[in-house]
């Protein structure tokens, strides 16, 4: 997957772009990220890319010209790209919009900063995405966060497929509580069953500790879900018979 991101700031990509999962995946040429300044297409000597609003008002605004000549120039040479503009004004990014992504051959992420870009702009983008409802100063950590949630989606990747699979939002639940070694902090003991090594046990016992998680901090989610008969077992016993989960 290739990702293009123009950005007035691309020294913020720096080092997120060299570490971890990420910066391994773009050494191993599975993703392949490219960011440009958007400074580079305004044409006047001092090589400005924003000014102020029309109507007044407080702040500065992405000139439309400057990035227009951008994208014409990105839309030449790599006319599959998805343009996507981060914005507050987006539809929220969630796993599900992460996986759909991730089937993209290719992406162009605008970053917004300031008072963001001038309207017009819009002709040339294909979605708007926000990262949640709040306002960041630019767009860059908002590219930042669906290039991890993406890349991280792509066959390869990851170590293993089946780690993404178990992970939270993926079947629409939490994920179960996850332990290591050693056995015993303080008083604080791992549950036996994982140190049991039946592995059928194991399988139903995090099942059933992803719902209680789930129903504990995200009761939306079960709401939603279209839990199987097995789900919904584990449900009533939860509700109905005062299991506390005493995680044994
Ligand atoms: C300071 S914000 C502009 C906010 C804008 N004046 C408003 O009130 O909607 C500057 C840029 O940050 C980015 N941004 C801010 N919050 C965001 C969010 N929640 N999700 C994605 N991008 C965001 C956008 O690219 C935006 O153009």
């Amino acid at each position: 997957m290739k990702i293009s991101v123009l950005t007035l700031f691309p020294e913020m990509f720096e080092s997120p772009l060299r570490s971890s999962l990420i910066g391994k995946a773009i050494e191993r040429g599975i993703i392949q990220v490219e960011v440009i300044n958007l400074r580079d297409f305004a044409l006047d000597k001092h090589k400005q890319a924003d000014d102020y609003p029309f109507g007044g008002g407080a702040g500065m605004v992405i000139k439309a010209d400057v990035t227009l000549r951008a994208l014409e120039e990105l839309h030449r040479t790599n006319p599959e790209a998805r343009t996507i503009l981060m914005s507050p004004a987006g539809k929220i990014l969630n796993q599900e919009m992460a996986r759909e992504l991730a089937g993209e051959k290719s992406l162009l992420l605008l970053c917004g900063h300031y008072e963001g870009f001038d309207e017009r702009v819009l002709t040339e983008v294909d979605d708007q995405i926000s990262i949640g409802d709040y306002i960041l100063t630019g767009g860059e950590m908002a590219a930042l966060v669906l290039i991890e949630v993406t890349a991280r989606l792509v066959p390869g990747v990851l170590g293993s497929e089946k780690s993404i699979d178990d992970e939270s939002f993926s079947e629409g639940l939490l994920e179960y509580p996850q332990y290591t070694r050693p056995r015993q902090v303080g008083e604080l003991e791992v549950p036996a069953v994982l140190l049991s090594g039946n592995h059928e046990e194991i399988r139903r016992w995090r099942k059933k500790e992803s719902i209680r998680k789930t129903l504990l901090a995200r009761p939306d989610l079960l709401i939603k879900k279209n839990l199987d008969e097995e789900e919904r077992g584990y449900l009533m016993e939860i509700l109905f018979s005062g299991d506390g989960g005493d995680q044994q």
